[in-house]
C-alpha cells in the first residue's frame, strides 16, 4: 500500500507520542511512587459517623504492619479532624471519606492527592520526609464553602 510520505510521518509521530505516554505513566508508577487511590471500598455516606472504620478520626493508629493509619472524613466544608499530627519519615496510610458530596483532597506540596467520594473509601500510603505543617486543600467544587475547606498536617520529627 502507497501511503503518502507525509501521512506515514504523522502516523509514526502519533505512535512515539503514545509510546511517550505510556512510558511517562510508568516511570512515574514506578520511579516516583504515583497511583490511583483505591475506591473500592464502600460505605455508606450517611453512617461514616457511626462506622467503626471510622471509629477513630485523626488519630494516627499503628498497624501491624508498621504504617500508621490516619482516618480522616471530607464534609461540607471542613476535614474532621482539620489538624492530624503523624510523625516524619514513617509510612502513614491515609484512609478517607466523604460524608457528603464529592471532595478532593490534596496535600500541597507532595504527590498526596485524591478526591473524596460520596459511598467510597479513599486510601493512599506516603511518606513525609521532612517536618513541618502542610496545608490540606479541597480542590473538587463542593459548594459555597468550598474556598475555606482545609485541613493541616502537622509533621513532627521521628522520636
Ligand atoms: Cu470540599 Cu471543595
Amino acid at each position: 500500500m502507497n501511503v503518502n510520505f507525509y501521512e506515514r510521518l504523522w502516523m509514526w509521530a502519533a505512535g512515539v507520542i503514545i509510546v511517550a505516554f505510556i512510558a511517562v505513566i510508568g516511570v512515574s508508577a514506578v520511579a516516583y511512587g504515583l497511583h490511583p487511590p483505591s475506591h473500592v471500598e464502600t460505605i455508606d455516606p450517611a453512617k461514616v459517623f457511626t462506622d467503626p472504620r471510622f471509629s477513630r478520626l485523626g488519630e494516627p493508629v499503628v498497624q501491624p504492619d508498621g504504617v500508621i493509619e490516619v482516618q480522616i472524613v471530607g464534609l461540607m466544608f471542613a476535614f474532621a479532624p482539620a489538624e492530624v499530627r503523624v510523625p516524619a519519615g514513617r509510612p502513614i496510610r491515609f484512609r478517607m471519606t466523604s460524608a457528603d458530596v464529592t471532595h478532593g483532597f490534596m496535600i500541597a506540596g507532595t504527590n498526596a492527592n485524591t478526591m473524596l467520594v460520596p459511598g467510597y473509601i479513599s486510601q493512599f500510603t506516603t511518606v513525609f520526609p521532612r517536618a513541618g505543617d502542610y496545608l490540606i486543600v479541597c480542590h473538587e467544587f463542593c459548594g459555597n464553602g468550598h474556598h475555606v475547606m482545609a485541613g493541616k498536617i502537622i509533621v513532627e520529627e521521628a522520636k
